[in-house]
């Protein structure tokens, strides 16, 4: 599939495209060829845009920004594991910059607007042998900009939403411009987690009563800790979550 267009973003050279099966895809093949820090990969639209756990990402052309980020920093995975929550408050500050409806953030890696999922991040990592340290990620970004014209298809509708009511002229250009300048701005500090107050602030799960998955255990969420593991408490036990995810109780 050509490239279509060309351009930078601070830091970033983006490379677009019309159709890819997935953005994710294409950089970890550039990753793997030796393309360097600040290569971006956008598609129009994507056949197989994947999502976490194995599930697919609805990519419509259109309504939808399907990016993905090459970053190559050695750093340690303690820190590389941070990315994603980095990414979520990147992409969450940019759409209100872009004039979005008011974005919460549902750990780990899922952005809310209305009480719909209208972001998911997947981030793909290529660690060094011993587990240490990091040699590259692909941190992929999909976001609803506003709703397809024939509406979500039936396995989403009712979760996904859109972050914005109605699409405007030269919006996902400018959503994707305000995304990897903030992304950058975010990644200057994530040492420091400096980030983590915003991601604290915009978690829409503070206090909520959850299923844990797969498990299936019912717990309150209590907070969420410097390594932006989830805290929650249950009848018996407090625990520490790392990864995985929380459903949330009605
Ligand atoms: C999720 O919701 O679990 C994560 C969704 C991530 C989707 C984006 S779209 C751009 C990039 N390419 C992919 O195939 N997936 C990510």
């Amino acid at each position: 599939m050509p490239e279509i267009k060309r351009y930078r973003v601070g830091g970033f050279t983006v490379a677009e495209y019309d159709n890819l099966d997935s953005t994710n895809n294409l950089l970890k093949k550039l990753a793997s060829d030796g393309a360097p820090d600040g290569t971006v990969v956008i598609a129009r639209s994507q056949t197989g845009g994947k999502g976490r756990l194995g599930r697919s990402f609805f990519s419509p052309e259109g309504c939808g920004l399907y990016m993905s980020v090459l970053l190559r920093r050695n750093v340690p995975v303690s820190i590389a594991k941070l990315l994603t929550p980095l990414a979520a408050v990147a992409v969450a500050e940019a759409l209100e910059r872009c004039g979005s409806k008011r974005i919460g953030i549902k750990w780990v890696n899922d952005l809310y607007a209305d009480g719909k999922k209208v972001c998911g991040i997947l981030t793909e990592t290529q660690v060094r042998p011993n587990g240490g340290s990091l040699v590259w990620a692909v941190v992929g970004i999909g976001i609803n900009l506003f709703e397809p014209s024939g509406g979500y298809p039936e396995d989403i509708i009712g979760r996904a939403g859109a972050a914005f009511a109605e699409n405007a002229d030269g919006l996902r250009e400018r959503v994707a411009a305000e995304t990897l300048l903030s992304f950058e701005r975010c990644l200057g500090s994530i040492e420091s987690k400096a980030f983590l107050t915003e991601y604290r602030a915009r978690s829409i799960l503070y206090n909520r009563e959850v299923t844990v998955l797969p498990a299936g255990i019912t717990a309150r969420v209590v907070g969420i800790d410097d390594d932006c593991r989830l805290i929650v408490r249950t009848e018996s036990d407090e625990l520490c979550l790392e990864s995985g995810e929380v459903s949330l109780k009605l």
